[in-house]
Formats: structure tokens, C-alpha cells, sequence
């Protein structure tokens, strides 16, 4: 992946387990081709977001609209059919935010709505989330982690 040979200029790379997109994101910046290809759906979103990067004044534009459609009492219902599991993990507006977002964002359609997923997905994985979750009591707790994460991504 790191030969720069001139001979290689327009050949494709193919990551057949692209995991968060290194391999093609490294091969673009290369001037090669990518193929990226993953059964995770949060590294195909991450990958996604990675190799198609839309311009950061659209993100924020739609960052704005979002916003601008939150209604917090409307989530009120969503947020307590869920296990009793996610009120430990988030706090109550965060995860209203989430409901919301895993229903508003159209991840696998547009470009500028899965940079912003990859973004709050990158977000929930940081090191502060995980190492809370070593903190829990029984270990299906985790799977409640996995659930959300994943949920964000399958619902749209
Ligand atoms: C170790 S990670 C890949 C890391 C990546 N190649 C890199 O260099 O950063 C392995 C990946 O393989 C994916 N994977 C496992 N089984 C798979 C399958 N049958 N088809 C496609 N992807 C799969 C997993 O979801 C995971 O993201």
C-alpha cells in the first residue's frame, strides 16, 4: 500500500475487509482507484463517509437543519419503550438525539447525511463511552452498545 511506484499509478486497490476505510482512503490520496468492502455496517458507513467527503459548508448547513427539526417532548415515548440498560448509558437528551437522528439521517442515500453519522459514530466509540461500558455489571450490557450503534445505521 505504501509503494509509490510510477508503475501502479491507475491500478485499483481492493480491501475486501476495509474496516473503517484505511486501505481506500489511503489508495484515493494515492491517485489509485478503491474498492472498499465490509458486513459491518458502521465500517461501511465510516468508509463511506471516509472516500466520499462532502464539502464541510453543506455538513454544516445540514447540521443546521437538524437542529432546526429537534423537538425533544416528541422523543419522549421512543426513548422509554427502550431497555432501562440506556438510560445508564446516555444521558436523557443525548439519547432523545439519537432516536432522532438514527430516523432522520438517510445515511446510505446521501453523502453529506453519512459523514454525519460516521461522525456521531466516532463520537460513541470514544475511549470515554468504551471504558464506561467496562464499568457495567453484566456483560449484555455491551450488547445494548453494539445494538445502538448499529441501529443508528439500519433504520435508515
Ligand atoms: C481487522 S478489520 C479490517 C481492518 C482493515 N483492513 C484495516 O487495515 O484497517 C476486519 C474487518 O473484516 C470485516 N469482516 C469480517 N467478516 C467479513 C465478511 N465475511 N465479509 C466482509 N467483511 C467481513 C469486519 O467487519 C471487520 O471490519
Amino acid at each position: 500500500m505504501t509503494h509509490e511506484g510510477g508503475g501502479l499509478l491507475g491500478t485499483v486497490v481492493y480491501d475486501p475487509f476495509c474496516g473503517r476505510g484505511t486501505a481506500p482512503f489511503q489508495a484515493l490520496l494515492m491517485n489509485r482507484r478503491a474498492i472498499g468492502n465490509d458486513i459491518n455496517a458502521v465500517a461501511y458507513c465510516v468508509t463511506k463517509a471516509k472516500t466520499n467527503a462532502p464539502d464541510l459548508e453543506h455538513v454544516e448547513q445540514r447540521l443546521d437543519l437538524l437542529e432546526a427539526g429537534f423537538d425533544m417532548a416528541r422523543w419522549e415515548d421512543a426513548a422509554s419503550s427502550h431497555p432501562e440498560f440506556f438510560s445508564y448509558a446516555f444521558a436523557p437528551e443525548t439519547f432523545k438525539q439519537l432516536l432522532y437522528l438514527r430516523d432522520s439521517l438517510h445515511w446510505s442515500a446521501s453523502d453529506l447525511d453519512c459523514m454525519i453519522a460516521a461522525v456521531v459514530l466516532g463520537i460513541l466509540s470514544r475511549r470515554r463511552q468504551i471504558s464506561f461500558l467496562f464499568e457495567q455489571p453484566d456483560a449484555k450490557d455491551y450488547q445494548h452498545q453494539a445494538f445502538l450503534l448499529h441501529t443508528l445505521l439500519e433504520a435508515t
